[in-house]
């Protein structure tokens, strides 16, 4: 029984030694001490030694198990380091390797400028308004001081839906909403797109935007139009551009004037940009007529304002020197890239 039991010893202790994975060692644990395992079941005949053999045979036998046991510990640690260190090796991050790109959104060219010109407003304090893109013929023209037959219609290409409702053809109806729901002071910046009939070239666009501005309050003259105009000048095109207003006519201004800017290209001296003139017409301007006024219940023997509207296409263009109005609707990433 001695010669048996040692012979168990050796069995387990080799096999142990050479188990790879927990589920051998598991298999050799069931094996060797388990309930039904080889230990046990010479155990189980110690019944037939004799007493004195019996302590002897038991000692023995504590002891084989005892080793084995240890052994298993032993060799489970070393399985469960080596997997260890095998696992740290596979999940290793190489710091060195190149990232992955992401493509990253950017601010659209109109919105850029159109950013810097509220924000230039909004130092003034100026309020940002908005209005419908579907409009009424009222707002868009009537209350404009712009009746059903004036020629002022014409040079506004206007898509209807019916002989009431269009879509907008100017920012300057916002004006007029403003000036039906507030009361003087009313320093007000509105931009937004427009629509009118028109082919797409390198120029034009069905749909573009304006920003139109309206300040209302007591003793507002033409030179605080001149000043706004300037420092927004100044700002969007740098500290040497300089504002020209000329007469010009709108219904809705009384006087009313075209606004240039010396030539972003040129600074002036003249090119093919500015045909020569050394300036670039940016939108127009006035001072609010008297019936505007009236017309929204602001009295004009107490109150006076002026009023602009701007093409913001315009302004981005000469800005970056774009020279092809498509290529910001487009939405051709490469372009947009480049801001
Ligand atoms: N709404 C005019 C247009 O689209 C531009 C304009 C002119 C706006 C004079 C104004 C203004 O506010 O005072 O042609």
């Amino acid at each position: 029984m001695k010669e048996q039991l040692e012979a168990v010893r050796q069995a387990a202790l080799a096999a142990l030694a050479n188990a790879e994975t927990g589920e051998q060692l598991e298999e050799l644990r069931i094996r060797f001490t388990g309930k039904k395992g080889e230990l046990t079941g010479l155990l189980s005949r110690m019944g037939k030694l004799s007493p004195q053999e019996r302590p002897i045979i038991g000692q023995l036998a504590n002891e084989i198990r005892g080793a084995i046991e240890t052994e298993l510990k032993t060799r489970k640690a070393a399985l469960e380091q080596r997997e260890l260190a095998h696992r740290l090796r596979r999940e290793t991050v190489d710091v060195t390797l190149p990232g992955k790109h992401r493509q990253i959104g950017r601010q659209h060219p109109l919105n850029i400028v159109l950013d810097e010109i509220k924000d230039a407003f909004i130092s003034m304090g100026f309020s940002i308004a908005q209005g419908p893109e579907v409009e009424y013929d009222y707002y868009n023209f009537e209350a404009l001081n712009i009746p059903k037959d004036h020629p002022a219609r014409d040079t506004q290409d206007t898509f209807y839906f019916s002989p009431e409702m269009l879509l907008r053809s100017q920012t300057s109806p916002v004006q007029i909403r403003v000036m039906e729901q507030t009361r003087p002071p009313i320093r007000i910046l509105a931009p937004g797109r427009v629509f009118r009939i028109d082919e797409v070239d390198a120029t034009h666009s069905p749909i573009f935007h304006q920003i139109e501005g309206l300040v209302v309050d007591r003793g507002i003259t033409m030179a605080h139009l001149k000043g706004a105009l300037e420092l927004i000048s100044k700002k969007l095109f740098g500290p040497e551009t300089q504002t020209r207003i000329r007469p010009d006519y709108f219904p809705f201004t009384e006087p009313s004037a075209e606004i240039s800017i010396t030539c972003y290209k040129c600074g002036g001296k003249g090119c093919r940009l500015c045909k020569n003139e050394g300036w670039i017409e940016i939108g127009g301007a006035g001072m609010v007529n008297p019936k505007v006024l009236e017309l929204c219940g602001i009295d004009p023997d107490i109150y006076s304002g002026f009023a602009f509207g701007m093409g913001l296409e315009r302004l981005v263009l000469g800005r970056y020197g774009i020279d092809d109005i498509r290529l910001l609707y487009e939405n051709n990433t490469k372009f947009l890239e480049m801001f």
